[in-house]
């Protein structure tokens, strides 16, 4: 059997951390969006969008970390015996889950700035994006945007954990590097 090498802990550590914050912020923004539109205001909704917020904002910063550390460390190479058009789908997925990581949580933070609403969890203000100015309905066609995005994000991210799935039955050693 061929020696299947891992990716370096740090790049797993922010995959998983990532993951885990993902899962939360799907379900939370759409069941705090879902609560704003039926007017229900209180303690829960807000706590559930400042936590959306905050996290979503980590998660546009780790993504800072996680494209510095994609183009500066090498990640193992795919197995010969993995297909060549698998190995292209799999790079083209991964690509566009980059893309996807950073405009949604970009437009989440440009609609809190246009509405505004930068509060957070604890009172922390998340600072204004730049350039960015304060309008209502700007802000409105901007989470419009932000959502769409995040659940194009999401069928995505069921793609992905299809494949990774299909690794692990095939116990192909693919699953393990991210281990
Ligand atoms: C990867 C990061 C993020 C993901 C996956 C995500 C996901 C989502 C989802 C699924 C919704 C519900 C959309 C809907 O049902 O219409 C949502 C709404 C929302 N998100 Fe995010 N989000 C992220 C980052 C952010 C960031 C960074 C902010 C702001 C700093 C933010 C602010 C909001 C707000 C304010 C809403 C409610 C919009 C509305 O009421 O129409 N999100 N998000």
């Amino acid at each position: 059997m061929t020696q299947i090498q891992k990716y370096p802990i740090a790049w797993r550590v922010l995959h998983w951390l990532m993951a885990l914050m993902i899962f939360a912020l799907i379900p939370v923004g759409i069941v705090m969006a879902e609560r704003a539109e039926a007017n229900l205001w209180g303690a829960l909704t807000n706590t559930l969008y400042s936590w959306h917020k905050l996290i979503g904002f980590t998660v546009l910063l780790l993504m800072v970390v996680r494209i510095v550390m994609k183009v500066r460390l090498k990640g193992p190479a795919y197995p010969d015996t993995l297909p060549r058009h698998l190995q292209l789908a799999a790079h083209s997925l991964h690509h566009l889950l980059y893309v996807l990581l950073v405009l949604t949580p970009l437009f989440g933070w440009a609609g809190v700035t246009a509405y505004p609403a930068l509060i957070t969890v604890g009172g922390y203000h998340l600072p204004p994006m730049p350039f960015v100015p304060v309008d209502e309905a700007l802000a409105s066609r901007l989470f419009g945007i932000h959502g769409a995005l995040a659940i194009a994000l999401g069928v995505l991210i069921v793609g992905h954990i299809g494949a990774a799935m299909k690794h692990l039955i095939d116990k192909d050693g693919l699953f393990r590097r991210m281990l």
